[in-house]
């Protein structure tokens, strides 16, 4: 067998703490999957004193030191951007090979640690990034390299994807729901980067990029949380046989000169009670991408938490590890379409909007009016909907959402219009 792999862990929280443990365990096993033992050469942490699970010997606070000390392949699960961008790019100008689970990192910095892996001819993988345990990212950049994707549509973060669940389940509302997905251990006690959608926001930058060979970072991702979710909203959405998800939605999108731009979008919205993805619920993530000629595909399962994630790291361990032993290289960034990324005001969306209405005679020609006026088409119309306190329910066609925006706005300002009670946006029936 070869020389081992010496590996250096940067974090040894929730993730690395698995990952630490599963090398432990099955060395043997890992050493014969790799060609050569990988073996654990240090481990950095913030607070040695705090981990006396840890073998001692091997603990170090010094990140940096130990990234720059006799080591092949640096495995970061610390998180966040600074100072991790510094220490991986500094092991990667080293022709050390990363393995990372940093969706912050990579839906910012990309391209630099991308160009400095090329540079050197180092590995760069990061399955765990997006989705935890599901096999996504290496079907994207590797089964799917000779098919042409067009649409990623996933549900990317489990404590919103869990909070909606309970809401569509129980009836109720935002707030208290919230407070009980915390209480449970489904939710961060600062849970603002999953409900406010930068987690999956991220997470879309890093698909879109990989799934349309154009570098999109986080910035151009449209997103929205689900903070603004009612209990009115579910109710809405159910009595249309519909239910409400966080979606990160990533579309190749022609425009009418025949050109082609990429579509980065995080919003909740509803989907059809019968889409694959309707049935995806609690912390579990799904991502359903289609492409012209494999079609239809579903990856499905455990999204978070510290053994799934375990998976996905040590699934690159092992395939930095083998190149290493074999020679050769992962594959490299494809960014070579470069498309454009288009503005979230031109992309064509759909909306559904339940108003509650005057009762006179009149009100839906003034209505109609007002979509007529943004060049709007309606495709359905329901008056005095008997499961919810809308009089008039509006689903429409696919229009740019800057257009459908004015509509909402002009429509609030219709003197028979007394309130409008529910916008959301609607995915899923193509
Ligand atoms: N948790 C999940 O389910 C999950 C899923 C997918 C991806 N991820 C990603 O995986 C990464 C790690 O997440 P996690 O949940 O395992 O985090 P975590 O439990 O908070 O662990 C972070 C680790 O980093 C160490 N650390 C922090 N700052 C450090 C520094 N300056 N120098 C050295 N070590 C430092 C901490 O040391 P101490 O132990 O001494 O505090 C801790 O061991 C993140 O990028 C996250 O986005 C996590």
């Amino acid at each position: 067998m070869a020389d081992s792999v010496k590996v250096a862990l940067l974090g040894c929280g929730t993730v690395g703490g698995e990952v630490a443990r599963l090398l432990h365990e099955q060395a043997d096993e890992l050493a014969a999957r790799a060609g050569a033992p990988v073996e654990l050469a240090g481990i950095a942490v913030r607070r040695p004193d705090k981990h006396p699970e840890l073998p001692q010997h091997l603990l170090t606070s010094d990140a940096e030191a130990l990234v720059d000390s006799d080591v092949d392949v640096v495995v970061e699960l610390i998180g966040g951007i600074d100072p991790v961008r510094g220490w991986l790019l500094s092991a990667l100008d080293q022709g050390k090979s990363v393995v990372t689970a940093n969706k912050a990192l990579l839906a910012e910095c990309s391209a630099e640690l991308s160009e400095a892996a090329d540079a050197s001819g180092a590995d760069l993988y990061f399955e765990a990034a997006v989705a935890g345990a599901i096999p996504l990212l290496r079907p994207l950049r590797e089964s799917l390299a000779g098919d042409r994707i067009t649409r990623v549509l996933g549900i990317v973060n489990g404590t919103t994807n869990y909070i909606l669940s309970a809401m569509d389940e129980t009836g109720s509302g935002y707030t208290e729901t919230l407070e009980e997905a915390s209480r449970l251990g489904y939710a961060e006690a600062d849970p603002t980067a999953d409900v406010d959608g930068y987690d999956a926001a991220s997470k879309a930058a890093i698909l879109a990029s990989l799934a349309f060979h154009t570098r999109v970072t986080a910035s151009d991702v449209h997103r929205e949380g689900i903070g603004a979710i009612g209990a009115a909203d579910i109710d809405a959405a159910k009595a249309l046989g519909r239910t409400v998800k966080l979606l990160a939605i990533c579309e190749r999108v022609l425009d009418a000169e025949g050109g082609e731009s990429v579509s980065a979008r995080v919003y909740p919205a509803m989907i059809p009670r019968s889409h694959q993805l309707a049935g995806v619920n609690g912390a579990f993530n799904a991502v359903y991408v289609e492409a012209d000629a494999a079609g239809e595909l579903m990856f499905f399962g455990h999204g978070a938490g510290g053994s799934p994630t375990a998976s996905a790291v040590l699934g690159d361990l092992i395939a930095v590890a083998r190149n290493r032993v074999l020679g050769g290289r992962g594959p490299r960034e494809s960014a070579h379409a470069q498309l454009p990324v288009r503005p979230m005001g031109k992309t064509p969306t759909r909306y559904h909007i339940s108003l509650d209405v005057a009762d006179k005679p009149g009100v839906l020609a003034q209505v109609a009016l007002v979509f007529a006026e943004h060049d709007v088409s309606i495709a359905a119309v329901r008056q005095r909907d008997a499961d919810s306190t809308a009089s008039l329910v509006v689903v429409t066609h696919l229009a740019p959402d800057a257009a459908l925006q004015s509509t909402v706005d002009d429509l609030a300002k219709l003197e028979v219009v007394r309130e409008v009670i529910s916008v959301m946006r609607v995915e899923g029936d193509d």
